[in-house]
């Protein structure tokens, strides 16, 4: 009888190594195989047809947002922006990092429109828009949530929205995100080690 105990205890633990196991592996290939980000071809506010694949060996910083917004993507560029001048302040040189601005409100924000927007903000920010069909599948891929929010009364509308900024890697894989949270100072910071690799 104690041996049958034994040997039923010895199962289960087998049982729940195996488990243990199995969700360990998944769980570190999860985040590599399942992480924010994707391939993209948008049109930037330039004019000119823009690829993920033209920023491979660059850092992307990818923010996803809209030039219409009334508080906080302005707020998030300006934080990208200063983070990035603090760095050139320093004397580092942030060309291994390359600024995205991806219009959630493509219906609006024309290249024309972002044109007047982007450069606002730091002269490298390239301001990128599409199709819906574009910008719906590379907001997926980050998996960034936006919905339009119509204002009564108004033919004007808002559009809600994620407010991330992503670091993406030379090889364009997802490497950390920021946000509301995160000042200019701990941004510049901690793309240090970054721009310190690349030079
Ligand atoms: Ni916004």
């Amino acid at each position: 009888m104690k041996m049958v105990r034994i040997s039923l205890w010895i199962l289960v633990f087998a049982a729940a190594a195996l488990m243990l196991g199995r969700y360990y592996n998944t769980g570190q290939q999860a985040p590599l195989a399942d992480g924010p980000g994707g391939p993209f071809t948008l049109t930037a506010h330039t004019g000119e047809t823009v690829s993920d694949t033209q920023f491979r060996g660059q850092y992307m910083l990818v923010y996803f947002g809209y030039s219409f917004c009334p508080d906080v993507c302005p707020l998030d560029l300006q934080k990208l922006s200063v983070a990035l001048y603090q760095l050139e302040e320093e004397g580092y040189d942030t060309t291994p990092i390359q600024p995205l601005f991806i219009t959630i409100d493509p219906e609006r924000d024309t290249t024309d429109e972002l044109a007047t927007f982007v450069p606002d903000f730091h002269p490298r920010l390239l301001g990128l828009t599409g199709t819906l069909d574009q910008i719906t599948e590379v907001a997926r891929d980050f998996k960034v949530y936006f919905a339009k929010r119509e204002q009564e009364g108004t033919e004007d509308y808002l559009m809600d929205h994620s407010a991330l900024i992503f670091v993406m890697d030379p090889n364009g894989k997802y490497v950390r995100l920021f946000s509301s949270r995160d000042k200019p100072a701990d941004i510049a910071e901690s793309l240090k080690p970054v721009l310190e690799k690349a030079g």
